[in-house]
């Protein structure tokens, strides 16, 4: 394919060298003159390991080269990658200006261009950035409409300086974000040579998950190195720790707790983190990371409590009472903290949850039931259509299986609020939905 790359800074270098180096024509292109001399004379503009040589190369087969020329770049290829700079503003927002100046640059070419030119953006851009500022600059400038003059598509980097040219081989897989299959074909065909999944999704979906890595990558290691702090304070060896606990890749380094949703609860993760944090404190280390935790379930309850006021109703069916389905726990269970701030709001409640009935009958864990909820207790109902009858608002609190066949039996004039995506399809829920976060 023939590309342009604007910016020639590490993810630019390093996406234009190893395009060339699978075949494709590549136009670096960038406002310093030194770095496009600098590649034209076959050395990298920056530093990073291998990245010289595979210039050299490149640019001695004729398949790469520089220009500061906008026009010219973008005339001569089909497809233009914007690498260009988004730093931070002193106030944390993000500094568009030289994403929108690239966004101008390629339009104002593209306004003397016939053929169908497609715009990637792989700098990293907050969710709307592209249909807000990149788009409406390529439109502003060229005179043509986004779709039918000209594409667009999102496609984040991903790799780490130091080792840039590995992980451009070896992405944990190459994101697509389109909204035009048209735009996402040539997109994809520049990774045919990288031995990846390709994950095609909406240009929002794409610019979100960029940032959702990133935010993941910086907890881990905000968390690791809390655990580190705390295991050098009490005598243990935090490398020991912390190798062991990667190797559980069923709950540790997983998908599993990575569903948004609603609180943790139960028997053991808020006693577990009460606790660590509890021996943090009698050590004097701070964990800010860690000492949030528990504030930021609390927060998950409230948007439940929310969600549920703002419907305006006061009939409000729990499906669902104990923190997980499959368990009569109700220890910690964040419904349990929904349903009394309800009731002390003044809501009428009714409840159905099977495990916790059964408890209730054969005495499994009929003394917590009596003793520490009473007043919750007498609001259980027999059956799941005992709350489809008597409720305007369900809530459904657990993922229990009869609960997502529940919801197609409810009526048009009730209000559904989801805390844990019990269904993945919305279809034949009579109900009006609304999930807690999605
Ligand atoms: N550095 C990384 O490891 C990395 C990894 C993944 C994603 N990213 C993201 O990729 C983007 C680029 O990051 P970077 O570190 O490569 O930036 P950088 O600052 O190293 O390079 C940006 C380049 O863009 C050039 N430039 C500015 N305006 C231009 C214009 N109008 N036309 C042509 N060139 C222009 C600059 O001269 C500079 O060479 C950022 O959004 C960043 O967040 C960076």
């Amino acid at each position: 394919m023939k590309v342009s790359v604007f910016g020639l800074g590490y993810v630019g270098s390093v996406s234009a060298a190893s395009f060339a180096a699978d075949g494709h024509h590549v136009v670096g292109v960038d406002v310093n003159p030194d770095k496009v001399a600098s590649l034209n004379e076959g050395r990298s503009p920056i530093v990073e390991k291998g990245l010289d040589e595979l210039i050299r190369d490149n640019a001695a087969a004729g398949r790469l080269r520089a220009t500061t020329d906008a026009r010219e770049a973008v005339h001569a290829t089909d497809l233009s990658l914007i690498c260009v700079g988004t730093p931070s503003r002193r106030n944390g927002s993000l500094d568009l200006t030289y994403l929108e100046r690239v966004a101008e640059e390629i339009g104002e070419a593209l306004a003397t261009k016939d053929d169908y030119h497609v715009v990637v953006v792989r700098s990293t851009v907050l969710p709307g950035t592209t249909h807000e500022v990149v788009i409406p600059a390529v439109e502003r400038t060229s005179g043509k409409k986004y779709g039918t003059g000209f594409g667009v598509t999102v496609n984040p980097e991903f790799l780490r300086e130091g080792t840039a040219i590995h992980d451009f081989r070896n992405p944990p897989l190459t994101l697509v974000g389109h909204n035009y299959r048209s735009d996402a074909e040539p997109t994809q065909a520049l990774y045919a040579k990288v031995g990846a999944p390709v994950v095609a999704t909406s240009i929002r979906t794409a610019e979100m998950i960029k940032y959702t890595s990133n935010t993941w990558h910086a907890l881990k290691v905000a968390f690791a190195n809390e655990i580190g702090n705390l295991c050098k304070r009490l005598e243990i060896d935090s490398h020991d720790v912390m190798e062991i606990f990667c190797r559980d890749q069923k709950l540790n380094l997983s998908s599993y707790y990575l569903k948004p949703g609603f609180a943790f609860g139960g028997s053991c993760l808020p006693k577990d983190v009460r606790a660590l944090q509890y021996r943090a404190k009698e050590v004097d280390l701070d964990m800010p990371v860690i000492q949030s935790i528990l504030g930021s379930n609390q927060l998950q309850i409230r948007h439940a409590i929310d969600a549920v006021i703002e419907t305006g109703r006061k009939r409000i069916g729990l499906l669902g009472f104990s923190f997980k389905a499959g368990t009569d726990d109700l220890r910690e269970s964040p419904i349990v903290i929904l349903a009394e701030a309800l009731l002390g709001k003044g809501y009428q409640l009714c409840i159905y949850d099977r495990n916790v009935s059964i408890a209730r009958l054969v005495g499994a864990n009929k003394e917590y039931i009596n003793k520490q909820i009473p007043h919750l207790s007498s609001l259980l109902c027999e059956t799941v259509d005992d709350v489809l009858e008597r409720s305007d608002v369900i809530v459904v609190g657990n993922n229990a299986p009869e609960f997502a066949d529940a919801l197609a039996r409810t009526r048009p004039d009730q209000i559904v609020i989801d805390l844990v995506r019990v269904r993945k399809d919305r279809g034949e829920i009579p109900a009006q939905y609304r999930g807690i976060c999605w």
